[in-house]
């Protein structure tokens, strides 16, 4: 997600505006830019980091008392100096930052293209400043009322500054779905995405609420106002936060941040690709290349870690609903041992990073032999985005904790979004399935907050396993692969040893280390094989293990049998890993804090692997 900060007051803009960039670079961007007001408008924009546009800024002498910068996570458009905001209207008076997703913004632009406009990005940002420039000039509307007037024509996120070379003495902004905070200082006003960038000068702030706009002025005045022009009462308030909490958003970890903001990552993952209503999926990536898709003889995974696991998951859906051969490998094992493969393959990367190098040089491979790429990732613009033919980017956001959590279940929603679109154009699934499996997805938000009310739980379980050595996880088909993710969570910030594996693999060796010792982890919510995993769950209690069961609501059965059962929501069980992964996350997460563990940049490891 992009990072806003702007300032309007007696000192110099640009320090204060760079020094506020650096403070939101916690949140992970691929570009950033500044523009300031003086006798012009300066404007400074550059792909990659705050320090590179420093080193380029210094030459252009940015000064003035009002300004706005911008670090950006691309969501449209490939990060390059062109797509980095500000973003100028077309006669370069205007510069606005945005946060968010202007979902209707091909639409607007192809009006405003007939009007005359030209645009320079591919950005929706651009489209909106476009836009706010056209109602000035032919409407003659003041800039605050020429926004209003834009806002409503716009569908989805937006948090903005803007500002005017021929009025400098005020700063427009205005949000809705995406976070902005005012710094109320003395004669001087801060505006930024969150409190990070503005603590160090006032303490006293006001976040604004959706559809509000704020208009301060240089004057030390400011009006809070709503998009029909009523003006609001500021509820101003006092910050008690530490800079290093409020880049975790008051959360003690970026991982927890992240486990918690899963309810939401989940919804944008899924946001303008599915209806059940109407019965539809959309997978941008996917139309552009259906033809290919649809006649593949064959779907091949390459991933690593979690995102091995997600593919994992894939196969069992694919199959079972679009009866589409699937294999999944490890990358780092495909690339190297000569695999057979032609035009008839499809093959799919899963990578949250985009830059993980062995399923990198396994796309390349899988290139060279003619067989078709698709990218699953969250980075956009990232490596793997660019190498593959077409893809779904998973908008999960930065995800800055090294163990890997909210790109993992939405990885989840599209490969589930893949599987259905796959079977219903197949023919392979009723379409009372579908569109059951459809209302299933839209239902899992608000049950993923359900599971996360209950964390205290799960925090009483994590005291019982925290001096463990070791562990076993333990699922059934769909839920193998979370079992092995859970094991995966565990052992990488809480370094306990961990394996999982399917239930029933137990009695083939591994039922050798149960004793008093060994805490077992049991998925147990798949309806279709409960007696077996009930079983299994008895044989593990036959020798003193201690079992934590994760089960469905209102299992009467296994939580008779298990030390401790934790309920997750009904849901169909083709989408019982989105549930039932997230107390493991929880688990691992308590269990890391309590044994002292650096949980967000745990030993050894990095949070991509860009070397083998
Ligand atoms: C998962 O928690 C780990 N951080 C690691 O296994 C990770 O999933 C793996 O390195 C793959 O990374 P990628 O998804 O960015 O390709």
């Amino acid at each position: 997600m992009c990072g806003i900060v702007a300032y309007i007051g007696e000192k110099q803009a640009y320090p204060i505006l760079l020094e506020g960039l650096k403070r939101l670079e916690y949140r992970g961007y691929d570009s950033a830019g500044i523009s300031v007001i003086n006798s012009s408008l300066q404007t400074v924009k550059k792909k990659g980091k705050v320090s590179e546009l420093e080193s380029v800024a210094i030459l252009s002498d940015l000064h003035g008392n009002i300004g706005i910068g911008h670090t950006r996570w691309a969501t449209h458009g490939k990060p390059d100096d062109l797509n980095a905001h500000p973003h100028l209207s077309g006669d370069g008076s205007l510069s606005l930052v945005h946060n968010g997703i202007i979902e209707n913004y091909a639409t607007i632009k192809q009006a405003l293209i007939d009007r005359g406009h030209t645009f320079k990005s591919e950005t929706d940002t651009e489209v909106l400043i476009h836009l706010i420039e056209e109602y000035k000039k032919t409407d003659a509307l003041s800039l605050e009322h020429a926004l209003t007037k834009a806002l409503t024509k716009v569908v989805g996120a937006y948090a903005i500054v803007v500002i005017d070379k021929n009025n400098p003495n005020e700063l427009i902004a205005a949000r809705k779905s995406s976070p902005l905070v005012l710094g109320i200082g003395d004669n001087e006003f801060f505006i930024a995405s969150d409190a990070s960038p503005i603590i160090q000068y006032t303490k006293k702030v006001v976040y604004l609420n959706d559809e509000e706009i704020v208009i301060a002025k240089n004057d030390g005045t400011f009006t809070i106002k709503n998009i029909h022009n009523e003006i609001q009462e500021p509820d101003i308030k006092e910050l008690d936060l530490k800079i290093d909490q409020l880049e975790k958003g008051g959360y003690d970890h970026f991982m927890l941040k992240e486990i918690f903001e899963q309810p939401t990552t989940i919804a944008e993952s899924m946001r303008g690709r599915l209806n059940a209503n109407e019965g539809w999926v959309s997978l941008g990536g996917f139309d552009q290349f259906q033809n290919r898709i649809h006649h593949a003889k064959r779907i091949i995974f390459v991933a690593c870690g979690t995102s091995w696991h997600s593919a994992l998951i894939a196969e069992y859906l694919i199959e079972d609903l679009a009866r589409i051969p699937v294999e999944v490998e490890y990358a780092s094992e495909f690339r190297y041992r000569n695999p057979i493969l032609s035009e008839d393959d499809l093959v799919i990367a899963i990578s949250q990073s985009g830059e993980t190098a062995d399923t990198l040089a396994a796309l390349e491979i899988a290139k060279e032999r003619g067989a078709l790429l698709y990218g699953i990732v969250n980075v956009v613009g990232s490596s793997i985005a660019r190498i593959t033919d077409c893809g779904s980017y998973i908008h999960a956001g930065p995800e800055i904790g090294v163990a890997s959590t909210k790109a993992f279940t939405s990885q989840l929603v599209v490969l589930i979004l893949m599987a259905l679109k796959l079977g219903n154009k197949r023919g392979t699934i009723s379409d009372a399935k579908f569109r059951e499996l459809l209302y299933g997805l839209e239902s899992v938000p608000a049950k993923v907050q359900e599971i996360l009310a209950q964390s205290d739980k799960i925090k009483y379980i994590a005291q019982e396993i925290k001096d463990r050595q070791n562990a076993l996880y333990l699922g059934r088909g769909i839920n193998f692969p979370v079992a092995l993710e859970g094991a995966l969570k565990l052992k990488e910030i809480s370094y306990i040893h961990a394996e999982g594996y399917p239930a029933a693999e137990m009695k083939h060796g591994p039922i050798a280390l149960i004793d008093e010792n060994m805490p077992v982890f049991v998925i147990a919510t798949n309806a279709s094989a409960h007696e077996k995993i009930a079983s299994n769950i008895q044989e593990v209690k036959a020798r003193k293990g201690l079992v934590i069961a994760i089960v469905s609501e209102g299992d009467t059965t296994i939580s008779k049998i298990a030390d401790y059962t934790f309920e997750i929501p009904y849901i169909e069980e083709q989408l019982t890993p989105l549930l039932s992964v997230i107390p493991l996350q929880l688990l691992s997460y308590y269990i890391s804090v309590m044994r002292g563990c650096n949980v967000d940049q745990p030993r050894n490891l990095a949070k991509s692997v860009t070397v083998e």
